[in-house]
């Protein structure tokens, strides 16, 4: 079976063309990230036009890589939420108009389940069940992956997402969006020398408006005499150990064995290191997708929207013209 994927969420246009549910024959992204730079983040109105402008292009780009036409697609898989409501409409009409004229099923599908589907890609035996530790510019979340489209949320961030942090860290540091990538790269030249606040919870719950804020602080108070390296690693590494020690308590208590990265963030090389040397320790397994399907990406929602078709979640578009995009969408179901 072959799914043509689509996803528009926010300044990426990507589409890729998925065999048998875990077969990338195509994986374009086109980014907008020069676009935005100048703006220091994304511009909602100017990533939806700039989806507009180049999705026909990436469609087109990504059925020539796979040698493929589009009569040889069986279905279509795009992101639908959460997102930008604006980007993600390019994409959902888009998908709807196509599948109308190819008169093929349309599955409408979650861009975190997404990012979460990016691990059975590089994990061609991966099955659930298993933890995922979900890290992006939105969201920063544990679940539990019951099935492949079973999801329970176990915990979340209060405030700030980890993605979000990070690119705010940037900012202040005088870097350039966006953030995370580079606050990583100035922390490799940096010690962890500065004490900054972790948060706990009774729960497993996450928190990261209390460390940017005491970096902001101390970034303002120090001016000219700042270890920029210093604290961007003490930043990192401080996060990152909150989310990896949440992670293997979780693990512990609920006796998972195996837990797969997952989002923007799972980019971050410390935390790729840190997770796998902590579950070493602990006799679990950690999974952590190829660099490429870290970021935004239409592959890993082919690989989702696979799952979604498997399970009966999809439909002919004339008997659901009115699909539409949610911002908003939860994780779990
Ligand atoms: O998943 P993603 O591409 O988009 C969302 O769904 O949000 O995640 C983007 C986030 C941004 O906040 C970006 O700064 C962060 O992932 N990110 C990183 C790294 N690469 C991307 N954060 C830390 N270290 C990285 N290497
Ligand atoms: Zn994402």
């Amino acid at each position: 079976m072959i799914c043509l994927s689509i996803e528009s969420s926010c300044d990426e246009t990507a589409v890729a063309i998925i065999k048998d549910k875990r077969e990338v024959l195509a994986n374009i992204v086109s980014t907008q990230i020069d676009i935005h730079k100048k703006y220091g983040g994304v511009v909602p109105e100017i990533a939806s036009r700039e989806h507009i402008l180049h999705i026909p292009f990436v469609v087109k780009e990504a059925l020539d890589t796979a040698n493929i036409s589009f009569k040889d697609i069986d279905y279509i898989g795009v992101t639908y939420g959460p997102g930008l409501v604006g980007a993600l409409l390019v994409g959902v009409a888009y998908a709807k108009a196509l599948a109308y004229v190819l008169d093929i099923p349309i599955v409408p599908t979650n861009h975190m389940h997404g990012h979460i589907a990016a691990n059975y890609i590089t994990y061609p035996n991966l099955k659930p069940p298993f933890l995922s530790l979900v890290v992006s510019g939105g969201h920063t979340n544990l679940v539990y992956v019951e099935d492949y489209t079973k999801f329970k949320m176990i915990a979340k961030t209060r405030d700030d997402a980890v993605g979000e942090a990070f690119d705010k860290v940037a900012r202040v540091l005088g870097l350039p969006y966006p953030g995370g990538p580079e606050v990583s790269k100035l922390a490799q030249r940096g010690k962890s020398t500065y004490k900054l606040p972790k948060t706990k919870f009774e729960n497993y719950d996450f928190s990261f408006s209390g460390i940017k804020t005491a970096v902001i602080n101390i970034a303002n108070k120090e001016k000219e005499k700042l270890n920029k390296e210093d604290l961007a690693c003490s930043f990192q590494t401080t996060v990152c150990e909150e989310l990896v020690d949440t992670t293997i308590n979780v693990m512990k208590d609920m006796n998972i064995k195996e837990v797969a990265l997952a989002g923007g963030v799972s980019a971050n090389i410390y935390l790729r290191d840190l997770l796998q040397k902590k579950c070493k320790e602990n006799k679990f397994t950690a999974y952590i997708p190829d660099l490429k399907y870290c970021t935004d990406n239409a592959a890993m929602i082919g690989v989702a929207a696979s799952y979604n078709y498997e399970a009966n979640k999809y439909f002919k578009i004339e008997d659901k013209l009115d699909l539409n995009a949610v911002a908003n969408l939860k994780i779990d179901n």
